[in-house]
């Protein structure tokens, strides 16, 4: 028996990293799975891997993801997990240098898809007074200086939307929770650095050793965080073993949020108390 079973799920940010994992775990457990992105030829072959759909979807145009969740209920007869995943690198820059229109594109993807991608799955969800809920937010949208501004920003208003939407639809049996993850190996970096994203998402498991050097110091659990230990969450989220969970952040990110590694603190400590005693002579 699996944990979905039964269950329709949409999966937006399909075609690649945290939401093609996502979709497949889905599956696997049992629930009939929509995803959703801009590259078709890639959408159609995941969706034909784990006997799933695909609709192609802008998620920064209101229309597609409409015609999205209306494809899930046409097909499957109801909705029951959302999963707004979809996200590109957005907008970074320093302050001085902003670009505003980079800015309200990064917000339309990472706000008004999830915004939009609620707005219609709540209306199924309503009907049927049951329904789970998950945004994608990032451990950027609390600490500075992990991502872009821009990028930051929206996420933490994700996180905020997720609180508005979870106590007006938890009076209705809805659940809106949101996952912040920290760095996971996919192609969204090197996509963000300009590579060609069918390269950087093939690429992106190599740069396994070069991503836990990077973040000894800052991430307790010392290595790279996957997107299947973010689609865990989800899919905990998605199942009925959190039906008393709603409006939660779940931090996805080794501990990154909770503070710097013990060690490197320990080792900090040991230099101050060495330039002390140097002073003293
Ligand atoms: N990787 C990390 O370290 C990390 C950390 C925290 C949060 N996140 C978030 O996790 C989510 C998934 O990212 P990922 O790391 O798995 O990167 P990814 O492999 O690049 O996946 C991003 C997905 O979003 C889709 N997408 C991008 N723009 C879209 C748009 N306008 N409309 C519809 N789909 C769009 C892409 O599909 P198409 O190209 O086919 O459109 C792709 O399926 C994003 O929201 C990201 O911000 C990632």
């Amino acid at each position: 028996m699996g944990v979905l079973d039964g269950k329709v799920a949409v999966v937006t940010g399909g075609t690649s990293g945290i939401g093609a994992r996502t979709a497949t775990l889905f599956a696997a457990e049992g629930a009939r799975v929509v995803i959703a992105g801009r590259r078709t030829e890639e959408g159609e072959k995941l969706a034909a891997e784990f006997g799933g759909t695909f609709v192609r979807t802008d998620v920064s145009v209101e229309a597609d993801v409409e015609a999205l969740i209306a494809h899930a209920v046409e097909r499957y007869g109801r909705l029951d997990v959302l999963v707004n995943n979809a996200g590109d690198p957005g907008a970074g820059g320093s302050v001085a240098d902003a670009d505003l229109a980079r800015f309200e594109q990064t917000f339309a993807v990472h706000l008004g898809g999830v915004l939009t991608g609620m707005k219609y799955a709540s209306r199924v969800m309503l009907g049927q007074e049951s329904g789970s809920i998950i945004n994608i937010a990032s451990t950027t949208a609390r600490l500075g200086g992990w991502a872009g501004l821009g990028y930051s920003a929206a996420k933490a208003a994700v996180i905020q939307l997720t609180r508005g939407a979870a106590v007006e639809l938890g009076e209705h049996g809805i659940r809106v929770n949101s996952i912040s993850p920290g760095p996971i190996l996919t192609g969204i970096f090197a996509k963000g650095a300009g590579m060609d994203a069918a390269e950087a998402d093939r690429t992106a498991a190599a740069m396994e050793s070069a991503f836990t050097a990077a973040l000894e110091i800052y991430q307790p659990i010392h290595r790279a965080g996957t997107p299947d230990d973010v689609a865990q969450a989800a899919l905990w989220l998605a199942g009925d073993g959190s039906a008393f969970v709603n409006g939660h952040d779940l931090a996805v990110d080794g501990g990154i949020s909770a503070g710097r590694p013990a060690s490197v603190a320990l080792a900090e400590r040991a230099k101050l108390a060495k330039a002390f005693a140097d002073l003293r002579g």
